[in-house]
C-alpha cells in the first residue's frame, strides 16, 4: 500500500519553498484560540498534525477558518474554551498532546485525549509529573504513563520545574498551564531547547522571562499569570526541519545547487546548518532577516564532498529532528560519524536509533547503535532496499534522499506518512528536474 519507487539522479537544480514551521503553526493555533480577538495566520503547515491541533479547538468551541492565503483563528479569550463534545484526537501529534495538555489542566472541565498507535505509546509522565505538581488533575487512562489523558479540573498553582530533559513540549506544556496558575510558573531545562512557545507568548502579551545561567547551558523561562492574551498576525518560516531534507539532496545528489528559500533560522532550531559546515558542505546562509520575531533566511547549498563528524552536547535540542537525515548525509561521507547525547531520538514517533539503523543497514551502511545515538561508518555508495518507515514521517523522507544517491531501485513502504509534516514533498521534487 502505497509504497513509493525512487532510483538514483543527478542534477537537482532549482529554487524551493518549503511549507510553514510545524512547531510555530501548532502555536499559532493554541495561543489564537485563548487570545482575545482575531489570530490571522499565514504560510500555516496544512500538515495533518496542525490539522489535528484546529480539530481540538474546534472541538472547544473555536471557530478557524481556512482562507485562501491564511488561517484565521477567532480567540475566545484565556477562559473561553467550551468542553469538548468527545475525545480529542491528536493523531500522530506529541506537540498536540503535549501542549494542549498544559492548557487543558487550567480549564473548568473535563477532557479526555488520544491518538494513533505510536503518538499512544509515547512518554507522558514528563508532563504528567510537573501539572500533578502545579494541582492539576491530569491522569493515564491506561495507568501506563502514556496516552489516553484524562484531565479534570483542579487548581494550579506556580512552581519552579525542573526538567530532566531538554524538551520543547514539556517546557510548553508547563509554561501554557502556568497562564492559568495563581503565581510565577518557571521552567530550567538542562540546554535550551526550541523557544517557540516563548516567543509567540511574548507577543501576544504574556510576561514571560527568558534567561541562560552565565557559564552553564541552563535555560530558564518564566511566566507570570496574565488576564489576557490578544490576537495576532503572524507570518510562519518555512520549516528547517523540511528544508532539511533539501540541504541533504543538493548537498548528496551529484551535480545539485538547491536555493532553498524563507527558512526559519532560529538559532535554537538551526544545529543542522552547524552540521553541514562541519561535514564540509557547501552552504551559504543568504538574505538574513527577522520575521514576526523568527530569525529567517534563504539557504543555497550545492553538491560537496562530506566527511564525518561528531554530533554531541547541547546542539542535540536543536537538531533532533533532523537526525534522521543528517544519518543520511553521515551514511555518505567520508569517515566516521558518532552522534551522542541523543537518546530521546528513541521517543520519537519511532524509535529512530532503531529505525535509522535498520534501515542504513538494509542500504548496505554500517551502523552501531548505542545506548543515546550512534556510530555511522560513511560509504562511497548505499544500495537500494525496501525501507520499513513504521508509518514515522522523518524516516520516510529521509531515506527518500538516501534513495537518490543509491544503486537500484528504493521501496518506501506507506511513503503517505510524510503528510504528518511536508504533504507535498514528493512534489517539490519536480520542482528541481
Ligand atoms: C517540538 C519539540 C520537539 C520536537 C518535535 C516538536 C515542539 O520534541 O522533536 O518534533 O514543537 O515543541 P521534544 O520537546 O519532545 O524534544
Amino acid at each position: 500500500m502505497d509504497t513509493i519507487e525512487l532510483t538514483n539522479i543527478t542534477g537537482l537544480r532549482g529554487e524551493v519553498r518549503v511549507p510553514g514551521d510545524k512547531s510555530i503553526s501548532h502555536r499559532s493555533v493554541m495561543l489564537g484560540a485563548i487570545a482575545q480577538g482575531i489570530t490571522e495566520v499565514s504560510h500555516f503547515l496544512q500538515g495533518a498534525d496542525c490539522l489535528a491541533t484546529i480539530d481540538c479547538f474546534r472541538r472547544m468551541g473555536i471557530e478557524v477558518e481556512h482562507r485562501q492565503t491564511s488561517l484565521v483563528i477567532h480567540g475566545r479569550g484565556l477562559h473561553g474554551l467550551h468542553a469538548p463534545t468527545e475525545l480529542l484526537n491528536v493523531g500522530n501529534s506529541g506537540t498536540t498532546t503535549r501542549l494542549l495538555s498544559g492548557i487543558l489542566s487550567g480549564q473548568p472541565f473535563d477532557s479526555k485525549l488520544s491518538g494513533d498507535e505510536s503518538l499512544n505509546s509515547r512518554p507522558m509522565k514528563r508532563i504528567i509529573e510537573p501539572l500533578t505538581q502545579m494541582g492539576a488533575n491530569i491522569s493515564s487512562i491506561l495507568r501506563n504513563d502514556c496516552a489516553p489523558l484524562y484531565i479534570t479540573p483542579g487548581h494550579l498553582h506556580g512552581i519552579h520545574y525542573t526538567s530532566p530533559v531538554a524538551s520543547a513540549q514539556v517546557k510548553s506544556c508547563v509554561l501554557l498551564a502556568g497562564l492559568y496558575a495563581d503565581g510565577e510558573t518557571s521552567v530550567t531545562e538542562p540546554s535550551l531547547s526550541r523557544n517557540h512557545t516563548e516567543l509567540m507568548l511574548r507577543e501576544f502579551g504574556a510576561d514571560l522571562q527568558s534567561t541562560l545561567l552565565p557559564g552553564s547551558s541552563k535555560a530558564t523561562a518564566a511566566i507570570r499569570p496574565c488576564t489576557e492574551l490578544y490576537g495576532q498576525k503572524i507570518t510562519v518560516p518555512g520549516d528547517i526541519s523540511s528544508a532539511a531534507y533539501f540541504l541533504a539532496a543538493g548537498l548528496l545528489v551529484p551535480d545539485s545547487e538547491i536555493l532553498i528559500k524563507n527558512v526559519g533560522i532560529n538559532p535554537t532550531r538551526a544545529g543542522i546548518l552547524n552540521v553541514c559546515n562541519a561535514m564540509g558542505g557547501n552552504l551559504t546562509v543568504l538574505n538574513e532577516r527577522t520575521q514576526g520575531g523568527e530569525p529567517t533566511a534563504d539557504l543555497l547549498v550545492s553538491t560537496s564532498r562530506l566527511h564525518g563528524t561528531t554530533i554531541e552536547g547541547e546542539i542535540i535540542p536543536t537538531l533532533i529532528d533532523e537526525i534522521p537525515i543528517i544519518a543520511i548525509m553521515a551514511a555518505m561521507a567520508e569517515g566516521t560519524t558518532i552522534i551522542r547525547n541523543a537518546a530521546e531520538l528513541k521517543v520519537k514517533e519511532t524509535d529512530r536509533i532503531e529505525t535509522i539503523t535498520d534501515n542504513l543497514r538494509a542500504m548496505g551502511c554500517s551502523v552501531t547503535p548505542t545506548e543515546d545515538g550512534m556510530i555511522i561508518q560513511g560509504k562511497e555508495k548505499l544500495h537500494g532496499a525496501t525501507i520499513h518507515t513504521l508509518l514515522d514521517h522523518r524516516i520516510a523522507m529521509a531515506f527518500s534522499i538516501a534513495a537518490l544517491v543509491a544503486d537500484g531501485t528504493t521501496k518506501i513502504l506507506n511513503s503517505h506518512c510524510v503528510d504528518v509534516s511536508y504533504p507535498a514533498f514528493y512534489d517539490t521534487f519536480e520542482e528541481l528536474l
